[in-house]
């Protein structure tokens, strides 16, 4: 039978949905991820962009409420973003089907007469839940294709610690698997190779470290600790304080790292998010805030545009190299934060799959040892 008969059969059946994306690309699904930031969906404007590899087209109501539609007309797949938005309703740009923006769900079919007797309200675009947080918005990727979204949890929001505070975000592709993203941000022993600035550090300051580590839900943290005494900036922060410097670092499923530095009443935070676009590119988002005026934004975002482009080139060089399928090693105990990281996976898609409790790959809190 082919395509186009298919497709008119279910269609006459009922309305159709959109076919389960593919999921053994490694994604994890059913988790929020930023898709854009706030400023660029505006107006009436219709924004495009991919997550999971599926394309989705976003915009704004004219209330002000984000959405995210899958980019793809239910009817011929024709991309909705190419249709027409009066600020409420999504007018296809073949047929002129109409479909309401935030719930997807079709309006009015044009070529309809009195003798059809299609249900228009049974048909919908796919869509996805839309919040926005922090400046992103973020888009809850479901499986099943958004309308059977039950208990979608609260979108993820960077902690705050005081009402007066700077903030700044920067952005970056990486020509990789989400999975290469993951555990080159969590990769403890690149930071001497990789990121040598006459402001942060110098491959000669390498020297051993033990962290401990402690399981969280759904994730690990590297304890409350003095931060490395090899980083100028942790260095300034003490002397401003005269107090002792901590920070917490929490690597938190699907693909968030989270880090809060705390010395006397001043306050760091930021959170790092590897967000799989298609399964050779993800993006790096990276926010930040803190509540001491001697830092301004402008020289963050310039050390923060160096560690990325940093990050960047040699993702992008690795690139080059997986290309040809290389045999790959995790070793103990500087790659255990990754081997955490797949196994951490690996069980919540095996708890998913059963229904049973998640386990986590670990039991307690462990010390691990390296040099950087
Ligand atoms: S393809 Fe969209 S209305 Fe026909
Ligand atoms: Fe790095």
């Amino acid at each position: 039978m082919s395509e186009a008969a298919r497709t008119f059969l279910q269609t006459n059946n009922a309305p159709t949905r959109e076919p389960a994306p593919d999921s053994d690309l490694g994604f994890l699904w059913d988790f929020w991820y930023p898709v854009a930031r706030s400023h660029q969906i505006v107006g009436r404007h219709l924004a495009t962009a991919m997550l999971l590899e599926v394309p989705l087209v976003l915009g704004r109501t004219a209330a002000g409420k984000a959405f995210a539609l899958g980019d793809s007309c239910p009817h011929r797949g024709i991309p909705l973003s190419y249709g027409h938005f009066d600020g409420q309703v999504l007018q296809c740009s073949y047929h002129g089907w109409r479909f309401d923006a935030c719930s997807g769900r079709c309006v009015e079919i044009p070529s309809l007469t009195s003798h059809d007797k299609l249900k228009v309200d049974r048909i919908f675009a796919g869509h996805y839940p839309c919040e926005e947080r922090d400046g992103y918005v973020w888009v809850y990727m479901n499986e099943l294709g958004s309308r059977l979204a039950e208990n979608v949890p609260p979108a993820p929001h960077l902690p705050l610690f005081s009402h007066k505070y700077k903030i700044t975000h920067l952005a970056c592709d990486l020509p990789a698997h989400v999975d290469h993203g993951i555990i080159g941000l969590m990769d403890p022993a690149h930071g001497p190779f990789v990121h040598q600035s006459w402001f942060w550090r110098s491959r000669k300051s390498i020297h051993e470290k033990q962290k401990r580590f402690e399981p969280i839900p759904c994730g690990f943290r590297m304890s409350p600790h003095s931060p490395s005494s090899n980083s100028a900036p942790y260095q300034l922060l003490k002397k401003i304080t005269g107090d002792v410097v901590t920070t917490t670092i929490d690597f938190v499923l699907p693909n968030m790292r989270l880090e809060e530095i705390h010395s006397g009443k001043l306050w760091f935070s930021s959170r790092a998010t590897v967000t799989p676009v298609r399964r050779d590119l993800c993006r790096i988002d990276f926010v930040a805030a803190w509540n001491f005026g001697l830092l301004p934004v402008w020289i963050f975002r310039l050390f923060g545009k160096t560690f990325l482009r940093q990050d960047q080139q040699t993702m992008v060089r690795q690139a080059e190299g997986l290309k040809h399928n290389p045999n790959l090693m995790l070793i103990d105990d500087a790659d255990r934060p990754a081997k955490w990281y797949f196994g951490l996976k690996a069980n919540l898609l095996e708890s998913r799959h059963t229904g049973q409790p998640m386990r986590h790959p670990l039991e307690g809190p462990v010390t691990l040892h390296w040099r950087s």
